[in-house]
């Protein structure tokens, strides 16, 4: 027998890896969720028939190991050619994927050297960090303004920690988790400023005043992500894509898996996109709610911050964020707080259904007057 012990086995980078921790997906009845910005309303009814209709015996069968008929669809929509595009099993799928494909990792030869540099702003997507660390890439953070606004360039540069010619920069457009938006027109900026890969990653862009998409087109060395699990209602399914210069795409279509979308989320994605009209009306609807619930959570002492996404960053009244989070639970109310400096303060709310906004006020209103 081995004398080895079972970590043994396991790389010294892997052993000391903290993984993404995901919201919680707990079966508990009655409960309303609103902590992982889930579409509360489900897919049309075009897009439900059409994955029924492909449950049959061709499940035997590998997908298509492009999702061909997607990119096609995907590249009308956008104004590109099919080559401009990859999909992906979910938009992280991509995200990692851009991470093996752009960034060394950062052996002890190349410590410092800005190709080993996965760059992001604090806070956003806390999955960027995780993606660098998996790569045994270097992470490099720099802190968003107050406001979750964008630092203007002059600032990054006097900062100083800022890289510009780091390997790949992770932009989340709308910000996550602080539903902030922001122009093209600096974002345009930050892209021509920077002289290596930027990731637009605009999973909760539907639910904007506007989109970055252009930029992806124009600048051979940005990427913009998107997702089918937000707005069109799919996360099951898993499905995300990028769009961007054909080169850069071709690099990532190498290092996929040969199957790496399921054929149930591809009926289901081109589907989806069949049925664009029912999707605007009901971000329309998840819009009027937002607004809603964040005026009520403003009257009961909320700070809500101004959102375009399909959720709302609140600092709450009275006690501490982490002991809101627990009060809400009581009452079978389940929303997000993330233990990081910079949030910690805060709560994040998905935008339910009108009936799961209500809900949570109605407990807000309990939890203040007991
Ligand atoms: C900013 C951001 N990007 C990407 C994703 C991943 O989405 P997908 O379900 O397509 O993997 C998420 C999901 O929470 C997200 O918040």
């Amino acid at each position: 027998m081995s004398s080895r012990k079972n970590t043994d086995y396991i790389r010294p980078l892997v052993r000391a890896l903290h993984a993404y921790v995901p919201g919680e997906q707990p079966r508990i009845k009655g409960l309303i969720k609103l902590n992982t910005n889930e579409n509360p309303y489900p897919p049309s009814p075009r897009v439900l028939a059409a994955v029924r209709a492909a449950v049959d015996g061709r499940l035997r069968l590998y997908p298509n190991p492009t999702a061909q008929t997607l990119r096609e669809k995907l590249a009308k929509l956008h104004g590109c050619r099919p080559e401009n595009l990859i999909i992906g099993n979910g938009s992280d799928e991509l995200l990692a994927l851009a991470t093996r494909a752009f960034v060394e990792p950062a052996g002890t030869a190349l410590r410092g050297d800005p190709a080993t540099f996965v760059q992001y702003f604090t806070p956003s997507y806390s999955l960027y960090p995780v993606l660098a660390d998996i790569h045994g890439a270097a992470r490099n953070a720099t802190p968003l303004k107050p406001d979750f606004s964008l630092p203007p360039i002059k600032e990054l540069k006097r900062g100083g920690i800022w890289k510009f010619d780091a390997a790949l920069t992770f932009v989340t457009t709308p910000n996550a988790p602080s539903g902030r938006g922001y122009q093209t027109s600096e974002l345009e900026k930050l892209c021509s400023a920077q002289k290596g890969i930027v990731i637009l990653d605009e999973a909760y862009v539907d639910f904007a005043n506007g989109n970055a998409m252009k930029l992806s087109l124009k600048f051979p060395h940005v990427l913009v992500a998107r997702t089918f699990s937000k707005a069109y209602s799919l996360c099951f399914q898993r499905v995300g894509y990028f769009v961007g210069n054909a080169g850069l795409i071709a690099a990532l279509h190498k290092i996929r898996d040969s199957y790496n979308v399921n054929g149930l989320g591809q009926a289901a994605a081109v589907a989806t996109l069949d049925d664009l009209k029912f999707y605007r009306a009901s971000f329309k609807r998840i819009i009027g709610t937002r607004e809603w619930l964040s005026r009520e959570l403003t009257n009961l002492g909320f700070r809500v911050f101004p959102s375009q996404t399909n959720f709302i960053l609140v600092r709450p009244p009275l006690f501490p964020a982490k002991a809101w989070l627990q009060e809400l639970r009581d009452r079978k109310i389940l929303v997000r707080w993330f233990d990081l400096p910079e949030v910690k303060d805060y709560l994040r709310i998905t935008v339910g259904a009108r009936s799961e906004a209500a809900a949570l006020v109605k407990a807000a209103g309990e939890i203040i007057s007991q």
